[in-house]
């Protein structure tokens, strides 16, 4: 029996790990769920997973959880009890699936302490990947990518020599607006915005492809997670979204990655890769697809793409600008405070104001990520927001 913690249990990807733990009851048990403030949500899961205790990150979304929860199950409150689900000594994989930097810490408590760690939290890579990775490596922790293009990699890598790698490739639904006259983009709801062609995802991450700023960011990812350097990095757009990834081997073979889009695949792969587990997604039909298309991506159209080559490029501060600016400009458009073309000119704005410099440790992490907020949201007034 292997004792998980779902941090982020609460949201979409969590959704997916306690449906595939369900179907493998003899092989999975719960220590912990962490939500952030998803009262009605946790409850749920609760009474399904039977965890051994349950975390709200938010204190005050606590008091509504007492009295529901079933008996015997333990309730805490605020991030460093997330911290402590993560790092038990009783527990084998964590699955890190918070959204966005708020899920560092918790994330980084789990490799700390040696955990398997199915890595669906992103921007924790994007943040902060060097110390990331470097601490994983130091603990004997074992990080297993649950981003699907990420997860796809990591399946075509397996077996080959590093060095018979020319490159790495992502692809990209193009999400939403992929076809959409760039000159009405500036007039696009929130609404439309979240409505995903192929996949079924929290409200950030659905923004973030719509802009295209979620494939830069698994390019910052895949730079950590993989250790390659940036010009081996590619993205490509397929809009079926049964390619995940693909890599491509000095000798002109590409290895890839299919599976119908639902994100069961990655995690059941991250859970346990072999034997490989049922994971409840469909078999994929071959003949009943018939064709994949594929295309590149238009840089006028999806901005994000041509400023995250100049992040790659840069040095560590780059990257936490990229993310931190984006996340605020994401959640201010989410508010109708700004245009959904307002999200990567200001994540620019901020990369351009901010000093090209390598980060030494968490706290410096932290001040820039914060000063990179604060910036984040003058431009945002300044665009009317
Ligand atoms: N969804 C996908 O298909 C998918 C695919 C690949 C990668 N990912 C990545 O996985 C992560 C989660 O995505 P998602 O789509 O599952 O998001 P989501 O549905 O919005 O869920 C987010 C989770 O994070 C919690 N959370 C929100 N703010 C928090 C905070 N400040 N501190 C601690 N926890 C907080 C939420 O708790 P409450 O709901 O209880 O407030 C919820 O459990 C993201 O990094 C995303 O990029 C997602």
């Amino acid at each position: 029996m292997k004792w998980l913690t779902i941090l982020g249990a609460t949201g979409s990807i969590g959704a997916s790990v306690a449906d595939v733990v369900l179907r493998h009851k003899d092989r999975f048990a719960v220590h912990a769920l962490v939500g952030h403030r998803n009262v009605q949500r946790m409850l749920e899961l609760a009474r399904s997973l039977r965890p051994v205790r349950v975390v709200m990150t938010d204190p005050e979304a606590v008091p509504a959880l007492r009295g529901h929860i079933p008996a015997g199950v333990q309730v805490d409150a605020g991030m460093e009890a997330a911290i402590a689900a993560a790092s038990d000594a009783k527990v084998d994989i964590v699955i890190a699936a918070m959204v966005g930097a708020a899920g560092l810490p918790a994330a980084l408590a789990a490799v700390e302490a040696g955990k398997r760690v199915g890595l669906a939290n992103k921007e924790c890579l994007v943040t902060a990947g060097r110390i990331f990775m470097q601490t994983a490596a130091a603990h004997g922790a074992e990080v297993v990518p649950v981003d699907s293009e990420h997860a796809a990699v990591h399946q075509c890598l397996a077996g080959h020599a590093r060095e018979s790698v020319s490159r790495i490739i992502l692809t990209a639904s193009g999400g939403p607006f992929r076809n959409r006259d760039p000159k009405t983009l500036a007039s696009v709801t929130p609404e439309e915005a979240v409505a995903h062609p192929n996949w079924d995802m929290g409200a950030k991450i659905s923004v973030d492809s719509a802009t295209m700023m979620n494939k830069a960011l698994e390019l910052i990812e895949a730079r950590w997670l993989f250790a390659v350097p940036p010009e081996k990095l590619s993205a490509l757009i397929h809009p079926q979204s049964i390619i995940h990834g693909m890599v491509e081997y000095v000798d002109g073979s590409i290895m890839a990655q299919l599976a119908e889009p639902d994100m069961r695949g990655p995690v059941a792969y991250a859970l346990q890769m072999e034997p490989r587990l049922v994971s409840g997604i469909p078999f994929l039909d071959l003949a009943a697809r018939g064709r994949f298309d594929f295309q590149r991506i238009d840089e006028e159209r999806f901005p994000a793409m041509r400023l995250v080559r100049r992040v790659l490029g840069g040095q560590d501060s780059m990257a936490i600008a990229f993310n931190a600016a984006n996340e605020v400009a994401n959640r201010a458009f989410l508010a109708r405070r700004i245009a959904f073309t307002a999200i990567v000119r200001i994540v620019e704005e901020v990369v351009e104001a901010t000093e090209d410099v390598s980060v030494a440790g968490l706290d410096e992490v932290w001040s820039r990520d914060r000063e990179c907020r604060r910036l984040a949201e003058e431009r945002i007034q300044a665009h009317g927001g």
